[in-house]
């Protein structure tokens, strides 16, 4: 580092077990920027993004709980963004301070590693943040999406907002899909024997996501390759999220397969120096930090 190093960093509050640093320290160095990027944890998010722009700090990543209030503080807004109502990426456009979602994009390239979503059938269940960023990607590939969620009101507004189906999770054994989508916390260490779904749901050559990476084979996941599923662990979203964002930022896409190579390296050593199987108590997040 010396005076010419660019900063980067993450905006979050808990954000000390943030994999974000991971993804863009290590992309920074093997595209040989002289650039570093920092975790904040930001209790008074106004400050924070005047410190951005007081600063020069030349992009910055947004998680929980910032995602949502960050909108009203920046000088524009990314159409998809707005749509999807959260940031997760602020980047500087003509000298102003735009934000971007690159969740949906993120979760889009996952899948499409895998397999065509045009107008696939996809159950995708859970209907918060991370779902509804993933809904608004299905609905740009034209799928047919039928949204399942504990809590059936938040399913039954995400769906109407974007003209598909919704159900209570409880419903979702009646249903045939080609993909199914895990974007609840369901199945995250301590429950990590939990599947939001039961097996005989699950059939061969059904894609299944889980976007929850802590374990990284999820019962969900184990179920869906015993049954002859093709399956996508939670650290693709968050691999692909994180090369969207170095785009933005740098205009050039970065390695995923070397990302998320390091991220699988820093979850095994994040387990071993603890000793403790990864929980909510010892800093993990519970879903991924996008
Ligand atoms: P994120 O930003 O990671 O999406 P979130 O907005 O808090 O986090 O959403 C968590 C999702 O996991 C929700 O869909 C939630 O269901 P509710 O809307 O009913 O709360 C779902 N979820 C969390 N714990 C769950 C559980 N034990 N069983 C079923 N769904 C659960």
């Amino acid at each position: 580092m010396n005076a010419a190093t660019e900063m980067y960093g993450v905006m979050g509050n808990p954000v000390r077990h943030s994999l974000s640093p991971v993804i863009h320290n290590g992309a920074f160095r093997r595209m040989g920027r002289n650039a570093v990027y920092l975790a904040f944890e930001v209790t008074d998010l106004a400050a924070a993004v005047n410190g951005i722009r007081g600063l020069g700090i030349r992009g910055m990543s947004v998680t929980i709980p910032h995602k949502t209030a960050i909108l009203s503080l920046l000088d524009e807004l990314d159409d998809v963004a707005a749509k999807i109502g959260a940031v997760n990426t602020v980047a500087w456009r003509d000298g102003k301070l735009v934000g971007y979602n690159t969740d949906w994009q993120g979760a889009l390239s996952a899948l499409e590693q895998k397999t065509v979503l045009q107008g696939k059938r996809v159950v995708l269940l859970g209907a918060g943040g991370a779902a509804r960023a993933i809904a608004f990607g299905l609905k740009q590939k034209e799928c047919r999406v039928f949204i399942f969620n504990r809590s059936l009101a938040k399913a039954a507004d995400l769906a109407a907002e974007l003209g598909f189906v919704h159900g209570s999770l409880a419903s979702v054994e009646t249903l045939d899909a080609d993909i199914l989508i895990n974007a609840t916390s369901v199945g995250m260490a301590p429950n990590d024997g939990e599947s939001p779904l039961p097996k005989k749901i699950l059939k061969p050559g059904m894609t299944v996501m889980d976007i929850v990476y802590s374990p990284l084979r999820t019962k969900l996941l184990q179920d869906g390759e015993e049954k002859g599923c093709r399956t996508i662990d939670g650290l693709e979203m968050l691999a692909h999220q994180g090369a969207f964002q170095e785009e933005i930022w740098l205009g050039r896409k970065p390695d995923v397969a070397a990302i998320r190579e390091d991220l699988r390296r820093a979850l095994i050593e994040k387990h071993s120096v603890s000793g403790d199987p990864p929980n909510a108590k010892n800093g993990f997040p519970l879903t991924a930090d996008r």
